[in-house]
Parts: structure tokens; C-alpha cells; sequence
């Protein structure tokens, strides 16, 4: 399995040397107490595409996925070791704030979890959050709810209704909403963990569309069990198994010729 990490290892060097990267990660070890959930993660993840991220339960994709927006670290009992650079910089070292992270890297979850108020406010209230000393009119509070409905689809759909509650519509309305309004806030990645698990094959096909779409404008790193979806739905594609990558590639090139016999065991369904 060493030879796979080997293979896909990028260097400090070459992290640094490449600007365009969305998520550099050098090193990175995490433990959960004594466990250690994550070895020597080295990633370098491309602004701009849709790079998905497989393998099976427990390998550390949640793991993963949360330590680029530092959820993890709310946990004592959590370690972490080595970078995870976020457009060039150590969203780890101690004069970044947090709110700056989060900021730059929106989450959507397996289960969509609008607030219980109006569609509306749902989209304004991480931007009014983050713009607490700024002051916006009815009218750019209007364009940021338009404009970002827009841009997961929804807005035809809504525009009459939003001052509905969140949690009344659809579950794929929900979480094409969950997607929205984390725009306003102008993150430059989304981290998507099983975002389509609880829709059914119609919601699933709307959400994956919607990710296709935002593709370019967002640089998306989605984790999913569904090999179908990752072929579909991604550009790139990281394999993971009990805590470590063992092959990150372009999607078509994994699928059809995977360089470990990990990966060709995986995707062909022989375990996980
Ligand atoms: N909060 C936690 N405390 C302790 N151990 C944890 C915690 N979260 C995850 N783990 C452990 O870390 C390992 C990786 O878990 P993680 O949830 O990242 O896997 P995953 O690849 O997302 O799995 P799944 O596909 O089932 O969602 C597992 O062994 C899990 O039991
Ligand atoms: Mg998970």
C-alpha cells in the first residue's frame, strides 16, 4: 500500500509551486485520541474542477473533508500534524482565523439542514453573519437572494414563495437551498460529504446537474459511495482506504485503467 502513497505524493516543492492548487496538503496526520484516522495525506487538489473522493466506510473522507474547514479541531481529543494549505495558505497556522476559513470553504452534509425559518433568510444568514458591521438595502438583500438561488437552479421554483419555511420543501430543494446560501459569502471551495444519500435517483440526477453546473466557478470536492456518481459527476478522483490515498487521478483514467489493485478491487466492488 506504501508504493500507492508513493506514487501520488506531492512534494512541499511542488505544492508551493503551484499557485492554482485549491487544497495543498503536505504530511497530514490525524488521530482521534489514540486512533489515527488519517497517514500521511498528501493532496494536491486543482482549483476550479470537481474532484471527487471514494472508498469505503471509515477510510477517512468525513475525517478528511472536515479538517479543511476545521471542524475537527472543536473535538479536544483530536490531533492533527502537517498543513493543509487552502489557495496557498496554512489554514492551520495560528494567525489564521477561523472565521476566515469558513469563509473561504463551505460544507454541505448528508442530510440537508436548512435553518426552520423562511427561504430567504436561510440565504442571507451566513452573509449577514459575516457582514455584521456593514450595512445592505432591501434591494441588495433581494439581488444576493436572487442571484444566488439562480446559480443552484432554484429560483423559477421559489420566487414566489420565499418566505416559506426551508424545511417544507423537497429534500432536493433543500439541499439545492443548503447549496445557496452558502454562495453569498463568496467561498472559493465546497466541500460536499455525501450531499445526494438521502434523495431519491431524481434528486440525486438535479443535485449532480447542479454540481456540474457550479464546476469552474467553485473549485468541489464531493465524497460519494456511488461509483456512478463519481464517474458522472467528477474530473478528478482520490481513492482512499483505511486512512490513506492510494490514488488520486483523472476520473476516467481511474475507472478504466487504476494504477493499484486497491483501486480496481474498490471500484469493482469486491469490498467496502
Ligand atoms: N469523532 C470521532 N471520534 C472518534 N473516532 C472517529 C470520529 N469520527 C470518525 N472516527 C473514526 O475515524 C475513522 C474514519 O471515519 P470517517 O467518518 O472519516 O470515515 P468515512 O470514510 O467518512 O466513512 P463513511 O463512508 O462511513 O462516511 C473511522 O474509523 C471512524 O470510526
Ligand atoms: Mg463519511
Amino acid at each position: 500500500m506504501d508504493s500507492g502513497i508513493d506514487m501520488n505524493t506531492t512534494t512541499q516543492t511542488e505544492i508551493e509551486a503551484n499557485t492554482e492548487l485549491a487544497i495543498g496538503t503536505s504530511a497530514l496526520n490525524l488521530w482521534y485520541g489514540d486512533f489515527q484516522a488519517l497517514y500521511d495525506i498528501n493532496l494536491a487538489i486543482k482549483q476550479g474542477v470537481v474532484t471527487s473522493m471514494i472508498g469505503p466506510s471509515g477510510c477517512g473522507k468525513s475525517t478528511f473533508l472536515r479538517s479543511v474547514n476545521r471542524i475537527n479541531e472543536r473535538l479536544g481529543y483530536v490531533i492533527i500534524n502537517g498543513s493543509i494549505d487552502v489557495f496557498g495558505n496554512n489554514i492551520y497556522d495560528p494567525e489564521v482565523e477561523l472565521v476566515q476559513v469558513r469563509k473561504q470553504v463551505g460544507m454541505v452534509f448528508q442530510r440537508p439542514n436548512p435553518l426552520p425559518t423562511s427561504i430567504r433568510e436561510n440565504i442571507l444568514f451566513g452573509h449577514k453573519l459575516h457582514n455584521r458591521d456593514k450595512k445592505y438595502s432591501r434591494d441588495d438583500e433581494d439581488e444576493i437572494v436572487e442571484e444566488s438561488l439562480q446559480q443552484v437552479l432554484l429560483w423559477d421554483k421559489v420566487k414566489d414563495h420565499l418566505k416559506r419555511k426551508a424545511t417544507e420543501l423537497s429534500l432536493e430543494e433543500q439541499q439545492k437551498l443548503c447549496i445557496a446560501r452558502l454562495l453569498p459569502v463568496k467561498p472559493r471551495i465546497l466541500l460536499m460529504d455525501e450531499p445526494c444519500s438521502a434523495l431519491d435517483p431524481k434528486g440525486t440526477a438535479a443535485v449532480e446537474e447542479l454540481i456540474w453546473e457550479l464546476r469552474g466557478k467553485y473549485s468541489i470536492l464531493i465524497v460519494t459511495h456511488n461509483m456512478a456518481q463519481a464517474r458522472r459527476a467528477s474530473e478528478e478522483c482520490i481513492f482512499m482506504l483505511m486512512g490513506k490515498v492510494i490514488e488520486h487521478t483523472d476520473t476516467a483514467d481511474m475507472f478504466v485503467t487504476p494504477q493499484h489493485q486497491e483501486t480496481a478491487d474498490y471500484i469493482e466492488g469486491r469490498y467496502g
